[in-house]
């Protein structure tokens, strides 16, 4: 039985659903979601050098910054209010293991001992991955032109110990290896690291939408595509068992990633795993906006408040997204 059908005479014309609809106090009170600006993390990239800042055209808020810069940008986001970063590393060179991945003076690590030294209540979440490494691009160990799943799980093991040493605050392996969480959870319990916790992108789509983003971070493939690690965008029910597995290997936390597209995915884990869900709104998604933005097309204002609402409403308690400044003025 609906709700509606429990009342006798609820329909019009004693019920008016506009009612509450009156007035933006009325609708205020009555609104289901809500975002707020302790919801979302900011991505940062950084590479190295002095005074550096390289944004990709348009979409200004994917910018390679030096160290120096970084710590800049990371302190006014701060000061509006945002809580966590995101971090990526532009190397300065690579190799075919990705050795710059897990480096004691890699730039990552470089960057986390800046930040927590600058911004020491900022939650530093990094991004544990090789691809930005490896001359190749891939996120794994690649032999013979395959990605070669176990061999990689030690060389992400050591990065992510090498970040907690480094001062991150929370791991976030992205690579899609299978028993990395496992691998990494143990790496960092055996080195004195078990308060930290582990934000594992679960369920990570092979997707169109990273496009904007291996620019930024230079990562394509050189040869290939991420389809044999990366998910089948049609499959759901595949992504509850990596989210499954990855809990059992011990995740804190769990990533959807892209979200707009894979809100569906968003809200069934959200039904079924009592952890904190994390959806990453990533760069192609931003490209979209700001685009259409650009040329007028739609209010950006309006359309990322939307969007971030819908990833919210469909059951992210986080959201990653490169709006994440702008979104802590607007609110
Ligand atoms: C890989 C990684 C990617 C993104 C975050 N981590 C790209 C990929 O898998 O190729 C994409 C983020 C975005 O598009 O905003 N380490």
């Amino acid at each position: 039985m609906s709700t509606a059908d429990r009342f006798t005479g609820s329909r019009f014309p004693v019920t008016r659903l506009r009612r509450f609809r009156r007035t933006g106090a009325l609708r205020e009170l009555v609104r289901e979601t809500r975002l707020d600006v302790g919801d979302l993390v900011y991505p940062l990239f950084v590479c190295p050098g002095e005074g550096v800042e390289n944004p990709l055209e348009r979409l200004d808020a994917i910018v390679q910054r030096s160290v120096d810069l970084l710590c800049n940008e990371a302190e006014e986001a701060h000061a509006l209010g945002i809580q966590a970063v995101l971090l990526f590393g532009i190397p300065e060179s690579k190799d075919e293991e990705g050795s710059g991945a897990w480096e004691d003076d890699g730039i990552v690590q470089r960057a986390l001992r800046a930040l927590s030294e600058r911004v020491p209540e900022l939650v530093l979440v990094t991004d544990v991955c090789l691809c930005e490494y490896t001359s190749h691009g891939h996120c794994g160990v690649v032999e013979d032109g395959e990605i070669v799943n176990d061999l990689s799980l030690d060389l992400l093991a050591r990065t992510a110990v090498s970040h907690a040493e480094a001062g991150a605050d929370v791991i976030a392996p992205s690579d899609m290896m299978d028993g990395r969480v496992g691998a990494i959870r143990a790496a960092l319990d055996a080195d004195g690291f078990e308060d930290l916790p582990i934000l594992s992108y679960a369920a990570k789509y092979a997707s169109a939408f990273y496009g904007p983003f291996r620019e930024a971070a230079g990562s394509a493939p050189s040869f290939g595509d991420r389809r044999s690690y990366q998910m089948d965008p049609p499959n759901i029910r595949e992504a509850m068992r990596e989210c499954e597995l990855d809990l059992a290997e011990g995740a804190d936390a769990l990533m959807v990633k892209p979200a707009l597209a894979y809100l569906d995915v968003v809200a069934a884990a959200r039904a079924r795993f009592d952890v904190p869900i994390f959806a990453y709104n990533v760069s192609g998604e931003y490209a979209m906006l700001k685009e259409a933005a650009a040329h007028g097309w739609l209010d950006e204002r309006r359309a990322v408040l939307e969007s971030l609402t819908a990833i919210k409403r469909a059951g992210a308690d986080v959201i990653v997204t490169y709006w994440a400044k702008d979104v802590a003025r607007w609110l």
